[in-house]
Formats: structure tokens, C-alpha cells, sequence
């Protein structure tokens, strides 16, 4: 597929480019067939390098037939260029000079969506990490940056609209029915910046007007029978335009904002400058089609998209061993915007949630690596959580370190000093020292290593000296390549309680929370004047990424459930006694014993069932016990079955009970009103919604009789989805001929709505009483399409991701059905195939049984011709 075996690139070879483009002017002539590409670049010698003559000037591009190439209006015989299938080399004779390239693509044939490729009845673009080089032979690295014009022409009856970046400067009707659009974007950008969309399209138009008084015209475009599904976007877009000025000064740049909805696209969503391209399940949405997640996603990822705009496009990344600069940094801002829209706590207990569940996963296996990676086969595959998440702590724990106005100080300088550049993890860091006069020498260990750092804490009471001492030790674990791990700046989180539950004063100045900056192998904390055996609180607000060992009793964590001040620190010490709870069950599954449920669990669920003071949104996350992957975290060898089945069984006794309490609740939250996404509504909702799921769980009808009428009445895709992913997972048999109606009554009547669609498929997949073959069989229906991502996440992702007792059924049918998609996948579209493998790529930690299997299709998929993805991840896996 490629010129040879995939290679690695490391990060200390980099270096700057040989040339530089000022000007990139791109005319699309798009065809029936093929597209023609025709782009006039202007260069210049990078004159900061050393050049004994002039160097080659080394052009990258793939998939693609060259027409002509001309520099300086000389056309270039095959004699004075070189072309290979990812390079075209030209050797220059000035230090400035301009060529003109003209080549053909074909986007329709296009399956791996990146690049130019045409998704339903549009063309559209995907061009991060390296996707420009797809559409034509260009300099395709983040630090080239160039001010951009692009024209498309195209047949006007069926590509009425033609958009790209920046502002339209031209519009004309050409001969043959075929128009013609120009668009100029004055901002200086990376190729991966680039976007070009055409098609049918409708939209829905706002203004926002700038906090220097310049008004923007925001535009949402959809195909047509979209276009009641744009509201809430353009709310979110609003919202996020504001929060941007008030929390960090950032005003938007261009006189119009653009998003367009696709529905074949690898990721969420992508900041094209002024002109995002977006997943259609991360934009679309109305009470009838989107659930509440739906509704919160959206808000986050149009937020999120906005927000490049600052951090990304106007100071974006040197290269893409820097891409947790835009991405770690952008994803704390729109945590931090969705808190403030929603409840804060809320939102942080489920980014804790993801990070644990799945990104410490990731940190501990085949594919670990630093926020920063040092070296790479695929880009491709570092969009990860690691990357993404985790690199969102890290910008949040300088931001804890700096405090609020600190960090503001910090990116104040960092937008000021690197405007229009293109910059690494380091500048931003420095930033933030210099704008504070702080040392983070050994904070930045942070950005170089990999693997999840490990806290262990113990304590000392001496009551005669009246001295509380805390010792806090840390390590982290051997990742691939870094055998030894260097010492991390940690901010520990942390407060006392004492025997009434009051929070003591830490020191003189009557502070009941600090931060412990650790910074030492180990190192001892005292604290004096403590006049009584104090409870620690650790890690609050889950202050750094790391997995914290202390040794909590039961009562103790029963205890600061009811009484931490922090709010994150209460779902957390409910999450350790749940989980203590269900790993002391597996055992007794895996032994064959008789399972009983410790009263502790049950009396602390009563309370906060109980507990009116608190916000309904917590009490749902409070009664989420923990996911089976991140319970299967806490095993040295994973039993999924013996995960499931003390988990199972921890819900159902907890159903039954609970049971007068749930219905009480649930009945009390059964209120008919007009859906509104609002965090009060929201709440409300997920807690009605929680309670039903355990009351399916009972060996008897109630629940199923409350899911029935639920999901017959329903006003709103959040209750009709509850309802009916209830009816599917329901315990008591009565559920089953009812779940069979609901499902296929939804499937008819959302037939047409293919993120809808989706939603179905995933709730069959993941669905515990559903097998493989009720997989193949959804594969069969007519609405599913083997080359679409959603559609392809939606039940083979689903199967593999949270389907765990069938995925990994122990005839190893699973896995072989994962390979066989995978194969079939890399061929077409080698990111998604790339994601979907991940549940084999753990293949170390299950029973040996598992093991061999697992490592048997793993050695298949290597027979096969490869992407450089699949390559990547399959040997790295195997290693
Ligand atoms: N930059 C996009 C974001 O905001 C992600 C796009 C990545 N695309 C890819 N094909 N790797 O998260
Ligand atoms: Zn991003």
C-alpha cells in the first residue's frame, strides 16, 4: 500500500521546512468522476536554515494522477521532477518562484474519508492530521502556514452551495449549467486548517455580535430534511461565542461562522477555519430525535470546535508530536464551558468517569504513550484520550497550580507572544511560568512520560503531640519504551474531617482544602494542633490523574459520602466502597461461594435515594455503580464473566431492596412537561431514568410495567430511549415479547432517520441478553451500511466496546468476528478500522484461554496487507 514498511518518525528529528508557502490559491473543478485541482503556490527559501545550494523542494501527496506541474510559467518536463506515490520533488533555481500543479482526484471513490470525499449527496473535506495531501501535492506539516484562496466550480442545480474558509469575494454562473464560488480566508493556516464543502444544502442563519461590536453572521448548513434539528447548535454556538470573550478575552475573527453536518465522517467534529465540518450526531438534535446526552454532547463539541478557533488556528501546533497543545488545552476549555452551563460537579465526575474507565486503561497497555508523544507510524492513531483527556488534566493542574486569574495571565501572554505561529507543548507551558513566575521544571515530566502515576498514602495520628502526619509516596508504572519513570509534580487535593463530619482547619489561617504539591519519591505532611484522629480527604476535585491508594474502611467511605465538603470527593468515596463491594463478590463468584450484599451499600444508597439537599444529577451519578471495564481495571487477570455476574447481582439486590424507594422517586420524577435540554430538566430525567433501570432488574413486572408505559407515553427521545433499552436489558421474562414490540415499533417509525437509527442499533448491541448473532442479524437490516462509521461503531463498536460477557464469549466467536471487520474495514477506511480493533489490543490481561485466542486472530490480521494504522496498533499489541 505504501512506498515500504511503515516507519516511525520521531519528534527530535524534527526540523523546520526548506521552503515556505506565502499564498496557496486552489481552483476545484468538480466532476461527475474525478475533480480537477489546479493550485498556484507561491514559495519562498526558509532562509533560517543553512544552505550550501538550493535545496529540493520535496512535495508529499497519495492517491492522486499529476496533469502538469510549471514552475515559474515552465512547464516541467518528466526529466526535471521526481515522483514516487507519496512525493512529487521538484528542484527550484530561485529562492522565490511560484508553481502550478494540476491534478485529478476522485472523491467519490474516496472511502477513507479523509481528503476530498463525497458523503450522501455532498462533496466535503477532512483534512487533519494529513489529509491535504489527498487532494493535492503540497508542503502537508502544521508549521507551513499560508493565507488561502480557493475557488469551486460545480454543477448549480445540484451543488447550489459551494462553501470554503474565510469570507466569498466572488460568485458567477459559468457555461453548462456549472457556477463558480471564490473564498479567501486572510488568516494565515496549516493545510489541515483547509475545508471545502458542496451540495444541496439549507440552512439556518443567527447573528452574534462581537464584544468589540462587530457582527457575525453564523450560519448552520444541513441537507434539507435536517433542518429542524439546528436550534440547539446555534445556541450552543452563541453561548460559546460569549464565554470565549468573558472567560478568556477571544473574540472571533472573520465576518462569518460556518458548521455543516455530515453523516460519514471518522470523528465529532473538525475547526476548519470559519468553516467547521461536523459529525451529523454531534450537531443534530430536537426532543424528538436527540436524547439529554445527545443535547450535552453537542453543546460541548460545538464549544469545543468554536474554541479552536483561538486555540488551534490562530496559534496552532509545530507538528503533530505538539497536538495535546490544541487539543489537551481546548478540551479543558470546554470542560470548563460545560461546567459552567451545567453543574460542575456533574461534569466532573464524568470526565473522572471516562478518564478512569478508559484513558488509565490506555495508559497501561500496548499503545501507552506521553500527552506528547516521541515518536509515531501513525498520526492517525494519537488522537486518543491520552492526547485528548489526559492532556486536559494536565492543562488543568497548571491551571490549579497558577490559580484562575494566573492562568488567564498565562494565556493572555501565550495568544499575545504566539498569534499566527505555529508553536509547541513547551511554549505554552513557559507562558505560563513566565506570566506567573512559576518553576515547572519538574511539572513537565507530565508532557514526556506515559502511564498513570500512583499515589500511596498513609497516616499517622499522635495524640499526646496532638500531630497529624500524612506520607504520600509516589510511582508509576514501565510503559513501552520507558522502563524507569522520572518523578511527576503532583497536586494533591486534599482536607480533614473530623468525628461529626466538619471539615478542620488545615493551618493557622483556618484553610479546611490545600493542595499538596508533591514532588518527592515520598515525602511527610504535618499537620499540628489537631486535636482529634482526623479522616483524610484525598485528591479532590480529582486534582491530578493518578490512581490513589489509601486504606479507607467502609464506615470511612460511608462516612465522607455524607460529609466531605467536596462534592467529587463524596461520588468518589461511594464509587471505592461499590467497587470494594463488587470485587470482594467477584471473588466469591470465582470460588463457587453464596453472594450476599453488604447492608452498607444498600443503607448508603437509601440515603442519598433520600437525601432531598441534593442536586438530582448527582444522585443519578451517585447510584451509577462503576462500569464493568473499569472494574475489570481492578483484577491482575480480568474475569469478565465474574464482573458481570456480581455486578448484576449487586444491582438487583439492590433493586429489590430499594425497591419502594425507587418507585417513589421514579413516580414522583414521572412528570408530563415540555422538553427543554436545561441542566434542572436534565437532572430530573436521568434520576427518573436510573431508578427505571434498576427496577428492570427485579425478577418480577413492576419495572417492566413502568418501562412499557414510559415508553408508550413518551414525549421526548430521552424517555422513549430509556424506556426501551430498559424493556431490552429487563431481568423478568415478561419484558421480552413487550421489548420486542417497543424495538421494532421504533425501527419503523425513525426508519428514515439514520442517527436515530444508530441509537437503535447500539441499545441491541450492547445489550447483555443479545449475543453475536443478534449482531449479524442488525448487520442485515436495511439501515445499517458497512462503510459508514456511525453505523459501524454503532454495533460492531458497541458489541466489542461494552458488550463484554458476549464479546468475549469463550469460543472466541467474537473475536473472530472483530478481525474479519476489521480486515474488511482497513481496506476501506483504515482510522475506523484502527478503532474499532482497540478490545484486542488488551489481550494480556485476560485468562489464558482468552489470551490465545485473542492473540490468534491479532496474528491473522497481521497476515494481511495493512494499513499503516491497523500495522501500527496490530504490532505494537503483539510486541
Ligand atoms: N481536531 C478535531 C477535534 O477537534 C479532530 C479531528 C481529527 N481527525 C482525524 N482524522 N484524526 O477534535
Ligand atoms: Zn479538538
Amino acid at each position: 500500500m505504501k512506498d515500504a514498511q511503515p516507519r516511525a518518525i520521531y519528534l527530535k528529528d524534527y526540523q523546520q521546512p526548506d521552503y515556505w508557502i506565502e499564498t496557496t490559491h486552489l481552483v476545484f473543478d468538480l466532476g461527475d468522476e474525478s475533480t480537477r485541482v489546479t493550485s498556484t503556490l507561491k514559495f519562498h527559501l526558509n532562509t533560517s536554515k543553512k544552505h550550501d545550494q538550493l535545496p529540493p523542494l520535496e512535495l508529499v501527496g497519495t492517491d492522486m494522477e499529476l496533469i502538469s506541474v510549471a514552475i515559474d510559467g515552465q512547464v516541467q518536463t518528466k526529466e526535471q521532477y521526481q515522483i514516487s506515490k507519496e512525493r512529487l520533488i521538484l528542484q527550484p533555481v530561485f529562492e522565490q518562484f511560484e508553481t502550478v500543479i494540476v491534478n485529478d482526484i476522485k472523491p467519490q471513490e474516496n472511502t477513507s474519508l479523509e481528503g476530498l470525499y463525497s458523503s450522501s449527496s455532498m462533496f466535503c473535506t477532512q483534512c487533519e492530521a494529513e489529509g491535504f495531501r489527498k487532494i493535492t501535492y503540497y508542503l502537508d506539516r502544521p508549521d507551513v502556514m499560508s493565507v488561502f484562496t480557493t475557488t469551486v466550480i460545480a454543477d448549480k442545480e445540484r451543488f447550489p452551495v459551494l462553501l470554503s474558509n474565510g469570507n466569498a469575494i466572488e460568485r458567477k454562473d459559468l457555461d453548462n449549467g456549472r457556477h463558480l464560488v471564490t473564498w479567501n480566508d486572510p488568516f494565515k493556516k496549516p493545510a489541515y486548517l483547509f475545508a471545502l464543502v458542496a451540495g444541496k444544502l439549507e440552512f439556518v442563519e443567527d447573528t452574534f455580535t462581537t464584544m468589540s461590536g462587530r457582527e457575525v453572521t453564523l450560519r448552520i448548513f444541513v441537507e434539507p430534511h435536517n433542518i429542524t434539528k439546528c436550534d440547539h447548535a446555534m445556541v450552543s454556538l452563541k453561548k460559546s461565542m460569549r464565554w470565549d470573550e468573558e472567560v478568556y478575552g477571544r473574540e472571533y475573527d472573520l465576518d462569518i461562522f460556518m458548521i455543516v453536518a455530515v453523516d460519514d465522517f471518522n470523528m465529532g467534529a473538525m475547526e476548519n477555519k470559519g468553516l467547521n465540518i461536523f459529525n451529523s450526531s454531534c450537531v443534530l438534535a430536537r426532543p424528538d430525535t436527540a436524547t439529554d446526552a445527545t443535547f450535552q454532547r453537542i453543546e460541548a463539541i460545538v464549544a469545543h470546535e468554536y474554541f479552536h478557533n483561538w486555540s488551534g488556528n490562530r496559534v496552532t501546533c509545530r507538528d503533530w508530536f505538539q497536538l495535546s497543545l490544541k487539543e489537551g488545552f481546548t478540551v479543558f476549555r470546554d470542560a470548563e464551558f460545560s461546567a459552567d452551563m451545567n453543574s460542575r460537579t456533574v461534569k466532573r465526575v464524568e470526565d473522572v468517569n471516562l478518564l478512569r474507565s478508559h484513558q488509565f486503561v490506555e495508559d497501561a497497555g500496548p499503545m501507552a504513550h506521553p500527552i506528547r508523544p516521541d515518536s509515531f507510524i501513525e498520526i492517525n492513531n494519537f488522537y486518543t484520550l491520552t492526547v485528548y483527556e489526559k492532556g486536559a488534566e494536565v492543562v488543568r493542574m497548571i491551571h490549579n497550580i497558577v490559580g484562575k486569574e494566573g492562568f488567564r495571565k498565562g494565556t493572555d501572554l501565550y495568544f499575545e507572544r504566539h498569534d499566527g505561529q505555529a508553536v509547541t507543548c513547551d511554549d505554552f507551558v513557559k507562558a505560563m511560568e513566565d506570566a506567573n513566575g512559576v518553576d515547572l521544571t519538574l511539572f513537565r515530566n507530565w508532557y514526556s512520560q506515559a502511564g498513570t502515576p500512583v499515589l500511596d498514602v498513609t497516616d499517622e495520628y499522635d495524640e499526646d503531640a496532638q500531630e497529624y502526619r500524612l506520607t504520600v509516596k509516589q510511582s508509576c508504572p514501565a510503559t513501552p519504551g520507558q522502563e524507569t519513570k522520572k518523578l511527576f509534580h503532583i497536586p494533591l487535593e486534599m482536607g480533614l474531617l473530623d468525628g461529626e463530619g466538619e471539615p478542620m482547619p488545615l493551618d493557622k489561617s483556618g484553610l479546611t482544602t490545600k493542595v499538596l504539591d508533591i514532588k518527592q519519591p515520598e515525602e511527610t505532611f504535618v499537620f499540628t494542633g489537631v486535636d482529634e484522629r482526623p479522616l483524610p480527604s484525598l485528591l479532590r476535585g480529582f486534582s491530578a490523574p493518578v490512581h490513589l491508594n489509601y486504606d479507607y474502611s467502609r464506615e470511612d467511605l460511608v462516612f465522607l459520602m455524607s460529609y466531605d465538603e467536596d462534592g467529587f470527593n463524596r461520588w468518589d468515596s461511594c464509587q471505592r466502597l461499590a467497587i470494594d463491594i463488587i470485587m470482594e463478590l467477584v471473588g466469591k463468584v470465582q470460588k463457587g461461594e453464596e453472594l450476599v450484599l453488604d447492608s452498607s451499600l444498600i443503607e448508603a444508597f437509601g440515603k442519598v435515594l433520600a437525601d432531598d439537599s441534593l442536586d438530582k444529577a448527582m444522585v443519578a451519578e451517585l447510584l451509577h455503580l462503576p462500569s464493568e471495564t473499569y472494574l475489570a481495571e481492578q483484577m491482575e487477570v480480568i474475569d469478565i464473566d465474574a464482573i458481570h455476574q456480581a455486578r448484576q447481582f449487586v444491582k438487583q439486590s439492590l433493586a429489590a431492596a430499594l425497591k419502594d424507594q425507587l418507585v417513589a422517586v421514579y413516580n414522583e420524577l414521572n412528570i408530563d412537561k415540555p422538553y427543554k435540554p436545561e441542566a434542572d430538566d436534565i437532572a430530573e430525567r436521568t434520576l427518573k431514568n436510573t431508578c427505571l433501570g434498576y427496577l428492570v432488574e427485579l425478577d418480577e413486572e413492576t419495572g417492566v410495567q413502568l418501562a412499557q408505559a414510559q415508553y408508550a407515553g413518551a414525549g421526548n427521545m430521552t424517555d422513549s430511549m430509556a424506556a426501551m433499552s430498559c424493556l431490552a436489558s429487563a431481568e423478568h421474562a415478561s419484558s421480552r415479547p413487550l421489548a420486542e414490540k417497543a424495538l421494532q415499533e421504533f425501527a419503523d417509525k425513525w426508519a428514515e432517520d439514520t442517527n436515530v437509527i444508530d441509537m437503535w442499533f447500539s441499545t441491541q448491541a450492547a445489550c447483555h441478553h443479545n449475543g453475536l448473532e443478534k449482531v449479524k442479524e442488525l448487520m442485515q437490516h436495511k439501515a445499517f451500511d458497512k462503510k459508514n462509521p456511525n453505523k459501524m461503531r454503532s454495533l460492531v463498536g458497541a458489541f466489542c466496546g461494552r458488550n463484554l460477557v458476549n464479546f468475549h464469549d469463550k469460543s472466541g466467536s467474537g473475536y473472530e468476528f472483530l478481525a474479519d471487520e476489521v480486515i474488511r474495514i482497513d481496506a476501506l477506511n483504515p482510522q475506523l478500522a484502527a478503532r474499532l480493533i482497540n478490545p484486542l489490543t488488551r489481550w494480556k490481561r485476560y485468562d489464558e484461554e482468552r489470551r490465545e485466542l485473542m492473540q490468534k486472530v491479532l496474528k491473522r490480521i497481521q497476515q494481511h496487507e495493512l494499513s499503516s494504522d491497523i500495522f501500527e496498533v496490530v504490532s505494537k499489541s503483539l510486541a
